[in-house]
């Protein structure tokens, strides 16, 4: 189990916005994505089925992000509840041409769940606390 994550996304053409810049929707998906891979990791070892996004706080666009960045994003875990876990995300930009900026930062909250017997997703008690996490 880790509460420590990375997930990364380039920068192309069919995502830049009328303005020349990363459309911030994107931006959105991959913090989502970067948390949800966060999130199911510091699963691994318990009986959740997966975790889906409770809410998304704190987003801040902080620099414009350009065609042929990567953009790396550093998950982690920072809170647990019972069922719920909140992810900080922090999406940097980088390329030859611009750099390295921290671009986008958002605190994320996922729920652990699990499948009932029609199959729906139902929360589900995690169990962990971050100073059992190892
Ligand atoms: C996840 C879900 C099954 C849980 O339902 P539930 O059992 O009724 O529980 P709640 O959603 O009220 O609360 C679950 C946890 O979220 C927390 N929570 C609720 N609202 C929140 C908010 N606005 N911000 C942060 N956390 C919140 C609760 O405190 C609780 O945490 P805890 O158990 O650690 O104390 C249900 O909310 C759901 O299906 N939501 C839609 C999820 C979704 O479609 N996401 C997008 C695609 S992944």
């Amino acid at each position: 189990m880790s509460n420590i994550s990375e997930y990364s996304e380039l920068v192309q053409p069919t995502h830049i916005n009328t303005a020349g810049t990363l459309f911030g929707g994107y931006m959105l998906a991959w913090l989502d994505l970067a948390a949800a891979k966060a999130a199911t990791e510091f699963l691994e070892d318990t009986d959740a089925w997966g975790a889906v996004t409770r809410a998304l706080d704190k987003v801040e666009f902080k620099e414009p992000v350009f065609l042929g960045d990567w953009v790396k994003c550093k998950s982690e875990i920072v809170k647990t509840g019972t069922t719920s876990m909140v992810v900080q995300v922090r999406a940097y930009a980088q390329s030859k041409d611009h750099g390295k900026r921290l671009a986008c930062t958002a605190d994320i909250t996922f729920v652990a769940v699990v499948k009932d017997e029609n199959g729906s997703l139902i929360s589900f008690n995690h169990n962990i606390s971050l100073n059992e996490e190892k």
